[in-house]
């Protein structure tokens, strides 16, 4: 990740801890299933937004690398429960928990990585095991509200909006509160933060949707079409539902294939309208910073932004 030369001692100081953590156990299964995803990579972007924030007051530093990776504990977690919904076989390129061990034992080392999360948590102290809960308690909320309009084709763009808030952009946001309240930092600093990290979020899981359809699968390590062929409509499909009824029609008579739906939601113009509505967001998250001043952290916390539009860019319309 591009930032301040700090942050990369930082996050092998986190990483360090992560690695250390998931294969704790003295189990020899617990040690190896807790550490599979974890060893396989990974952005690391929640441990990044902590340390980040953590700039914006005085950063207590052993609470601060506690709380940064707890809340990756907790991401990863989720991912190892995500990967058995929906079925998945790849993650972050390697097989996925239950692909290689079970589902018994991928939901098992699934709250393994829960309970290490909220143990290095209370360790950081402070508001931390709170946000982080609370952070948590969103996330599985968003996953059941997704859960519940699985095959929704007229679901609209607020139900998706804020569903995606709770699924994903609540935990960027405890990652952005977490940063400022171990530091210390004002409560209009931290506000700005926590709305900076959900703004961000929303973008993230927008850019994620769009990548599951037109993400080249090497590149993502994730197999593409997944969110469709689990019934999962997501923004560029709910835009390109109202475009076109007869995408629509076909949908709601089970129609699941990418080869399929993605020509129609390329020629009806949502592909283009999913990518605009990412990066409008996006300057929204921008100005969450706009009161943060202009060091290196609020420099990079903006490049963060760029970084997730980024990571489509070679799948945009149009891109050579
Ligand atoms: C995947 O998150 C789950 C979503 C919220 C889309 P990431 O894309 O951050 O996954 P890793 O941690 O980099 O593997
Ligand atoms: C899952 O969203 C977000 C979580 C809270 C785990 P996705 O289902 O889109 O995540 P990926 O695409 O599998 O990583
Ligand atoms: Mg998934
Ligand atoms: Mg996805």
């Amino acid at each position: 990740m591009i930032g301040p030369t700090w942050l990369v001692d930082d996050l092998l100081r986190v990483e360090e801890l992560l690695l250390r953590t998931a294969g704790s156990s003295r189990h020899p299964v617990v040690a190896e299933a807790a550490s599979h995803l974890m060893k396989a990579g990974g952005k690391r972007l929640r441990p990044a937004l902590v340390l980040l924030a953590s700039h914006s007051g005085e950063p207590g530093r052993e609470a601060t690398d506690l709380a940064a990776a707890a809340v990756e504990l907790i991401h990863l977690a989720s991912l190892y429960h995500d990967d058995v919904m929906d079925g998945t076989d790849t993650r972050r390129g390697v097989p996925t928990v239950h692909a290689k061990w079970g589902t018994d034992v991928a939901v098992l080392a699934g709250d393994y990585l829960f309970a290490q999360g909220c143990l290095l948590g209370a360790r950081a102290g402070g508001e931390v095991p709170a946000i982080l809960s609370l952070g948590l308690a969103r996330v599985c909320e968003g996953q059941i509200a997704e859960n519940q309009a699985l095959g929704a084709a007229g679901r609209s763009v607020g139900q998706y909006v804020e569903t995606i808030e709770l699924k994903t952009a609540a935990l960027f946001a405890a990652a952005c509160e977490m940063g400022a309240c171990t530091a210390g930092a004002e409560p209009e600093r931290r506000r700005a933060l926590r709305d900076y990290g959900m703004a961000l979020g929303l973008v993230f899981q927008v850019i994620d949707d769009l990548l599951d359809l037109v993400g080249d699968p090497d590149i993502i390590g994730k197999p593409p079409g997944t969110d469709l062929k689990e019934g999962v409509f997501t923004l560029p499909v709910l835009l390109g539902c109202k475009r076109d009824p007869g995408l629509r029609a076909l949908l709601e008579r089970g129609e699941r294939r990418l080869e399929v739906v993605l020509p129609r939601l390329r020629e009806c113009g949502a592909i283009d309208a999913a990518f605009a509505f990412a990066d409008e967001r996006a300057d929204a998250a921008r100005a969450r910073l706009d009161g943060l001043g202009s060091e290196d952290w609020v420099v990079a916390l903006r490049t963060v932004v760029s970084g997730v539009l980024a990571q489509a860019d070679r799948d945009r319309p149009g891109a050579s």
